[in-house]
């Protein structure tokens, strides 16, 4: 019976798509240019899906990869979440069609939306099924494709995303594993980070389409001022629920969305800069891929020791947040 040993990460995995856009190909597209992108959000480059893929697509890469380093067979698998803001349908959800793809028995597959937040909140859902015994092995997949959610005629937004998937395999662990987590949102916030059409409030149409109101509108000023404060405090609640402070921290993994962001984090964390994993040069802001796949190359590049203590934390609309506490086990 699962619950009586802790819970953590058994296997990492990610992908992104094969195709690199930098800022210098986005100079021929927009009016944009690579010194304002990379002097304000540290972003060089972003990876790009092409029409043919879709985010269960890369959130399959990401589970099959998680999977194979776990060295957990797919049949072990009793619950899939998949953290996305950019399914593949309305409906079914992206975690049926992983379930799928992968060919799992008949266990608990749904997705989780909470945006940039989402992979984080998702290892804590996760983390909390499995504790409470009812699973015993779960999928934690997070996977955005932003290029697809973003107006490409506003240039403030559509440079700062990406496309991307990372996802853990969580199940019993001798020790350490998931501490704690620190979960919240401020509905207040919504305005300032939506999708305003394309839903039930108001149905795509070609009037609403011509007017970019199916992509992404952001109060960028508003949400980088939240972002700051949000980030340093979801960590220390996180890890004053299991009795850690700042100095405790082996690797924080934040949100990549903006350079800026994470080194004001980090900061008021008291963090040195080689305890901050950044991918953001590289991959931009992937939402709900961002934390799982910089988890992973982290780990991959030998950052993430056994026994090291991780945050991650991530941001974004709702408003929301979300931060986790691990101790490395594998
Ligand atoms: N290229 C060139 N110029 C640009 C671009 C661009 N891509 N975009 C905007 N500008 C111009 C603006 O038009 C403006 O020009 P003006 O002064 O002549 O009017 C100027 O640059 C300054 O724009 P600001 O908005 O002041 O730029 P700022 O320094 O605030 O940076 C940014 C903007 C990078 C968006 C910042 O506000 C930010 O990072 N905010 C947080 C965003 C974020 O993290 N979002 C992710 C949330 S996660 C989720 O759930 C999706």
């Amino acid at each position: 019976m699962s619950g009586i040993s802790p819970i953590g990460v058994l296997g990492t995995g990610s992908l992104a798509p094969e195709k690199i856009v930098t800022n210098f190909d986005l100079e021929k597209l927009i009016d944009t240019n690579d010194e304002w992108i990379s002097s304000r959000t540290g972003i060089r480059a972003r990876r790009m899906a092409g029409p043919e893929t879709a985010t269960s697509d890369l959130a399959i890469g990401a589970a099959k990869a998680a999977l194979q380093n776990a060295g957990v067979e797919p049949g072990e698998i009793d619950l899939v979440i998949v953290a996305t803001c950019t399914p593949d349908h309305p409906m079914p959800a992206t975690a049926v069609l992983v379930h799928r793809a992968l060919g799992l028995k008949r266990c608990a597959a749904f997705d989780l939306n909470a945006a940039c937040s989402g992979f984080a909140y998702a290892l804590d859902v996760g983390w909390q099924m499995l504790k409470g015994g009812a699973h015993r092995k779960a999928l934690v997949i997070g996977a955005d494709i932003m290029t697809r959610a973003v107006n490409w005629k506003d240039r403030s937004t559509c440079v700062l995303f990406g496309d991307g998937a990372g996802a853990v395999v969580l199940g019993d662990v001798e020790s350490g594993g998931i501490l704690s987590g620190a979960l919240g949102a401020d509905g207040a916030g919504a305005p300032l980070l939506m999708i305003p059409a394309g839903g039930s409030r108001e149905p795509s149409n070609a009037e609403n389409i011509a007017e970019g109101r199916t992509g992404m509108v952001m109060n960028g000023r508003e949400v980088y001022k939240f972002a700051v404060q949000i980030m340093g405090e979801a960590a220390v609640q996180a890890l004053a629920k299991c009795d850690l402070t700042p100095d405790d921290v082996s690797l924080f993994i934040p949100h990549q969305a903006n350079i800026r962001i994470i080194e004001s984090a980090g900061k008021r964390l008291g963090l040195s800069p080689e305890k901050i994993f950044v991918n953001i040069d590289q991959y931009g802001n992937t939402s709900a891929g961002s934390v799982p796949l910089a988890l992973d190359e982290a780990y991959r590049k030998g950052r993430i020791h056994k026994g090291d203590i991780v945050v991650t934390v991530g941001f974004g609309a709702g408003l929301t947040w979300a931060a986790n506490v691990i101790r490395w086990s594998i």
